[in-house]
């Protein structure tokens, strides 16, 4: 029941493509008729409308609290992960001078915390209730956000970038939408510039995208079409698709050299870093 619930509420902010969790346009016409003072309350409840953002109200951490006091506590503890994210991990790689793209920024957490830090930050998502979201809760004067169908790719000039960086997104992208990720960060990076990104390897949690679409149930076949997709890929998959895509493999380091505290939670996640060959 809960969980009919849950794909119910999913399947109300979707947008036309698959995975477009809250790109349904009712969300950012409803944003925008809500008085400011009120927006960003409404930009948390309806993040928590998808699969992604704000879907642990059963820990115990919040036990006793109010919707609002949920969201706000996981607003900031959101805010925290992504400032810890930044810190231990993209610091290494981004300069002051930079000009970055967040590719798949979602509601904006990590672009706000990596913006002090930059030059600009472009933040991308494919859903235009994310992104609307992000304006909301995550903006600043250094960031720009912008939804993929709307405003397009365009909004960034052609090898304009030092660098790409996407956080929590490959593993739910198909090979063939990976692909397309891709050729639109090869298109935008400069020669040389760097491509970090977090990937996930398969074990026995993460089904490969092949072990998702061998399940030809009807109930499988609902979850593909609708489902969050979480897919696994071997180190040697994700080298082949980034290097025929024109990149340069520097190193793939393991996300737990940086985040020591969470070891155990992802030990088969890595850090890809590539740079966009001539
Ligand atoms: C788990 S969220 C991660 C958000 C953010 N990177 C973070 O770490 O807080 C994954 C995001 O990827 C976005 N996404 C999925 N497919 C995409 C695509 N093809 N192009 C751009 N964004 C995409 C989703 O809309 C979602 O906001």
């Amino acid at each position: 029941m809960v969980k009919s619930l849950e794909v119910a509420k999913w399947f109300v902010s979707l947008g036309k493509e698959p995975q477009n969790y809250l790109g349904a346009k009712w969300i950012p016409a409803l944003l925008r008729r809500v008085p400011e003072s009120g927006r960003p309350l409404w930009a948390l409840r309806i993040l928590s409308l998808s699969p992604h953002y704000f879907f642990d109200h059963d820990n115990p951490k919040y036990r006793g609290m109010s919707n609002t006091e949920y969201l706000e506590a996981n607003f900031d503890a959101v805010t925290k992960s992504r400032e810890n994210i930044y810190e231990k991990m993209l610091s290494r790689y981004l300069d002051a001078n930079d000009t970055v793209l967040d590719y798949g920024c979602g509601p904006g957490f990590l672009a706000k915390a990596t913006a002090p830090y930059v030059r600009k930050i472009y933040g991308l998502d494919l859903s235009l209730g994310a992104i609307e979201c992000a304006r909301i809760i995550n903006s600043a004067e250094n960031i720009e956000y912008i939804a993929v169908g709307k405003d397009g790719l365009d909004a960034i000039p052609d090898g304009g970038l030092n660098a790409v960086y996407s956080f929590a997104v490959i593993q739910h992208l198909t090979n063939e939408v990976f692909e397309i990720v891709l050729k639109n960060c090869y298109r935008k990076l400069k020669p040389g510039g760097q491509l970090l990104l977090h990937i996930q390897l398969n074990d026995e949690t993460w089904k490969s995208e092949e072990e998702f679409r061998k399940d030809r149930s009807a109930k499988g076949r609902v979850k593909f079409k609708i489902g969050l997709h979480c897919f696994g890929r071997t180190e040697q998959e994700h080298i082949e698709i980034v290097s025929k895509h024109g990149f340069e493999i520097v190193e793939i380091k393991k996300l737990e050299n940086f985040f020591t505290e969470f070891a155990d939670e992802i030990r088969s996640q890595r850090l890809l870093v590539a740079r966009r060959g001539d």
